[in-house]
């Protein structure tokens, strides 16, 4: 028996009419929100458009995105844990997922048991980009500004948690220099500043800085892979361009609140396993420089084993560094 209808048993049972067969609500019967803890036009969106829209047609209604920005992506997460579990509000959330329940040590929300993992999404490299008139021709010369410029160069990022933060922290230990952070509600308005020359650096992921990068608005330096990616084909790895231990890239789910109904959970991972092969946001996802994950691993079970071992990992770096969000 599902879930649905067992609510409904215990007033048949004492009624002891024979009643017609129990019609299964049909699921959606309404618009599906997906939250975004980031601004819209950042990474985090670009990613969960797509995959709304794919979602959608799958399960024959309409999914919708809302942007939930700030405190590095807690916000969004937190609408999502205190919301009713019927598989209405969803969340598509990153590395952050992994990173916030050590980082956080005062949260609203349960980081962890708040969530239902739904199944992975993809897994995005990311970049190190500059302003356009940053003064450097390569990842050394800019190594050597920074070092040199230290106290007037800053970093931008989304926040405590976020990616960029994250391989802000990367970069800045890799160099063993500390650099002003300037943070904003996601890398789509670090973006604008960037491009408009008002902060010096960031590292961002390729879905957002690709297509900045092939307009010369801003200025590539290195890749946080170990390959190179063909979007980006004359971008060299910083391992290349001679920064090893610099890497990192950012993995993304989507979840639902805690307690959603195991069959809803399961229409939700068929329907982003549809949107994860179709044709147009795989081609939109190699553009940006990444692609889905594989069929197995959009479900449920592959996203907790993947998300839990992913906790596990960053635990005790994070404990090491001493650096919490609060
Ligand atoms: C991040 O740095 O975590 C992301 O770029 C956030 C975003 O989608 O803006």
């Amino acid at each position: 028996m599902s879930r649905l209808s067992r609510r409904a048993l215990p007033a048949v049972a004492v009624s002891g009419l024979a009643l017609p067969a129990l019609a299964q609500p049909r699921y959606p019967d309404r618009t599906i929100t997906v939250i975004v803890p980031f601004a819209a036009g950042g990474p985090t969106d670009t990613v969960a458009r797509l995959v709304a829209e794919g979602m959608g047609r799958s399960l024959g209604g309409t999914v919708v995105v809302e942007n939930v920005g700030g405190a590095g992506g807690t916000l969004g997460a937190q609408r999502t844990a205190q919301a009713r579990p019927d598989g209405y509000t969803v969340l598509v959330h990153h590395i952050g997922m992994a990173t916030i329940p050590t980082l956080y040590r005062r949260l609203a929300y349960d980081p962890v048991n708040g969530f239902e993992p739904v199944g992975l999404i993809t897994e995005v490299p990311m970049t190190l980009v500059a302003k356009r008139n940053i003064e450097a021709n390569n990842l050394q010369e800019l190594i050597a500004l920074v070092r040199r410029q230290r106290d007037r160069i800053n970093l931008a990022n989304a926040g405590v948690g976020a990616a960029s933060h994250l391989c802000g922290l990367l970069f800045q230990s890799a160099l063993q220099v500390p650099l002003t952070t300037v943070p904003y509600r996601g890398t789509a308005p670090a973006m604008n500043d960037l491009v408009a020359g008002t902060v010096d650096l960031m590292c961002d992921q390729t879905t957002n800085t690709t297509e900045q990068i092939r307009a010369g608005t801003i200025r590539a330096f290195a890749l946080t892979t170990e390959n190179r990616v063909s979007a980006l084909p004359d971008v060299p790895t910083a391992r290349e361009a001679g920064l090893p231990n610099f890497e990192v890239s950012v993995w993304h789910g989507l979840y639902a609140p805690r307690n959603t109904p195991r069959e809803i959970v399961s229409r939700l991972s068929t329907a982003l396993q549809a949107a994860l092969s179709d044709q147009n946001l795989i081609r939109r996802f190699n553009d940006l420089g990444t692609e889905p994950v594989a069929q197995d691993k959009a479900t449920s079970e592959a996203h907790r084993a993947f998300w839990q071992a992913d906790i596990a990992r960053w635990r005790p770096i994070i404990q090491a560094a001493g650096q919490y969000a609060d």
